[in-house]
């Protein structure tokens, strides 16, 4: 897909609304069916934490539980949304397994998540590169990224989903070591 057909809103006028460290991209929520079949092919299991950083209304991290992750965290700076998935949580009976945090995921420690997945724009996945070359580094197993690519990073050939660009250790060890 190029990345003008994407369904991303217009970016409002506002100079820097989106890259001032806090609302790093605007809200669009990925497609549920789309999720299911990217974690299917991922072969999640119950060891999986699965992060989910800028999670919306929550939608992934239920798709992850369902395919039985371990634990599903969200990350998510909009009160509404937080709110909405939160509410969601409690009335599925999840909460031991799905959680939201409201935070700026700039800030959050994943060190525990084995897969990271990603629905944001390329500005603010290169501010998270060195939060995801650590995680690659350490417990992550896989990172999904939702549309668009990672700058400079090779795609992973064994996990392909239409609409995904997935990385793992293998595929990124090559942008380690350039
Ligand atoms: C394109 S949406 C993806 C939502 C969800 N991951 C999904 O796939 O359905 C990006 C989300 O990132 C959130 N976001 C943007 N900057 C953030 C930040 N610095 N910290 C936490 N969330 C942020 C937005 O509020 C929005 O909900």
């Amino acid at each position: 897909m190029e990345e003008s057909d994407l369904p991303f809103p217009e970016l409002p006028p506002e100079e820097g609304l989106w890259d001032t460290g806090s609302l790093l991209c605007p809200y669009m929520p990925s497609v549920d069916e789309k999720v299911r079949e990217m974690f299917l092919a991922a072969k999640i299991c119950d060891k999986d934490v699965i992060v989910d950083l800028g999670c919306g209304d929550g939608r992934v991290l239920f798709e992850a539980a369902n395919v039985g992750c371990k634990s599903a965290i969200g990350v998510e700076l909009n009160h509404d949304l937080v709110l909405i998935g939160r509410e969601r949580i409690e009335k599925s009976g999840l909460s031991e397994k799905i959680r939201i945090l409201e935070d700026d995921f700039m800030n959050i420690d994943i060190s525990e998540a084995t897969i990271i997945y990603l629905y944001l724009l390329p500005e603010a996945i290169d501010k998270l590169k060195p939060m995801l070359i650590r995680a690659l580094n350490g417990n992550a197993r896989l990172l999904i990224s939702a549309h668009f690519s990672i700058r400079e990073w090779r795609i992973s050939e064994d996990t392909r989903v239409d609409g995904f660009n997935c990385y793992t250790k293998e595929s990124f060890a090559d942008y380690v070591s350039k």
